[in-house]
């Protein structure tokens, strides 16, 4: 059955999910409202957030959308570690006049209680990166006939995820903003680009494909969709559009792109990620400093991260993107689905 039948949605358009406020409810009911799929990216939010934020996308839209979470990694940090980590990141951002200091641990929401939530609200459908679902979780989600999508960054983690029983599978190809989801060997080694990656999981993988990374306009999703996926899924693109939860320097430095100014960066989280590169990453990339693992650096760059969106100064914000963004539109967002949906010739 078609991807797009079996989640109950019009168009292969997949609005990427992206923690950290960008996947508003308003984003989110826009694209599922114009025929896409909308996802809420609840990584960073607490349970209650998850739960209010659900019920506000059930307000605006009767149509399937995803929430998307964080798969937990184990970490390994020492209290050393921690001091030194500190020190150096508050030798990088001396300017904004904080104090960078240890914080106590949990550093994340628990994900057993964010996903209970889930299964509660019986969402349409469930996406995930950064690893893959136990399967007591996946029977649980099954129950409840929700759709579920997992991340690979190479064959061998989509075969993996395609063992584990799941629904479809984002190939996030090396131009993808954000965190990449590699979860099997380096990321180093793991950085294929979308056009080497989706055909060969095409090949290989019976589960439906869903290709992500620097996809921006008709023309991107009619190349994805003639390498064999099944749908796409658009991050970048939907970070400038009217609704999206970002801060409106982070909006406008997306739109001033003129060409890929974007780097691969663990300075901000302990992850690697793709963003504009701005003065943090640089003096972290110059320093060659020892980033502590995600989630202990993320937790620790908060306060860095927190000051520097009040006082609008786009240097020590993570600023994601991928390797497109000069191709990034202002509009609201069922604008962008319509334009996109014409420009790829989704109707005929
Ligand atoms: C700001 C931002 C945040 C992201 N957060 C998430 C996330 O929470 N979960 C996830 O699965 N992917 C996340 N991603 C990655 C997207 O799912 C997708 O792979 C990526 O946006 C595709 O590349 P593009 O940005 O060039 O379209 C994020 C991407 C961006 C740009």
């Amino acid at each position: 059955m078609k991807l797009t039948k079996t989640i109950g949605i019009q168009f292969p358009i997949i609005q990427a999910p992206m923690a950290g406020g960008a996947t508003t409810p308003e984003l989110v009911a826009a694209v599922s409202n114009a025929g896409g799929l909308g996802s809420l990216g609840a990584g960073y939010m607490t349970p209650a957030d998850i739960q209010q934020a659900i019920r506000r996308i059930r307000e605006l839209t009767n149509k399937p959308f995803a929430v998307n979470l964080f798969i937990p990694q184990k970490y390994h940090v020492t209290s050393d570690q921690i001091q030194k980590a500190c020190h150096d990141i508050n030798e990088c951002c001396l300017e904004l006049n904080i104090k960078v200091e240890p914080v106590i641990e949990p550093y994340t929401p628990s994900f057993e209680e964010q996903i209970n939530i889930l299964i509660e609200e019986k969402i349409p459908v469930f996406s995930y990166t950064f690893g893959t679902l136990d399967p007591i979780w996946i029977a649980k989600f099954k129950k409840n006939h929700t759709i579920l999508i997992g991340t690979a960054t190479t064959l061998a983690e989509a075969q993996l995820l395609e063992e584990s029983g799941i629904d479809a599978i984002v190939a996030q190809g090396s131009e993808a903003g954000g965190h990449r989801g590699t979860f099997l060997g380096k990321v180093e080694d793991a950085l294929i680009k979308l056009s080497s990656l989706v055909p060969q999981l095409v090949a290989q993988i019976k589960t439906p494909i869903i290709a992500a990374g620097g996809i921006m306009n008709g023309r991107g999703i009619v190349a994805a969709l003639e390498l064999g996926a099944s749908s796409v899924q658009m991050g970048t693109a939907f970070l400038s559009c009217f609704e999206a939860g970002i801060p409106s320097v982070y909006k406008q430095t997306l739109l001033a792109q003129r060409q890929d100014n974007t780097v691969l960066t663990r300075a901000f989280s302990g992850k690697w990620a793709r963003g504009i590169r701005n003065k943090f990453i640089e003096c972290m990339d110059n320093k060659k400093i020892a980033i502590l693992d995600y989630p202990v650096q993320n937790a620790l760059t908060n306060a860095m991260r927190k000051k520097a969106k009040e006082r609008n100064d786009i240097n020590f914000m993570s600023l994601w993107a991928g390797q497109s963004v000069s191709l990034c539109r202002n509009l609201p967002a069922n604008k962008l689905m319509n334009t996109l949906v014409k420009e790829a010739g989704l109707i005929y």
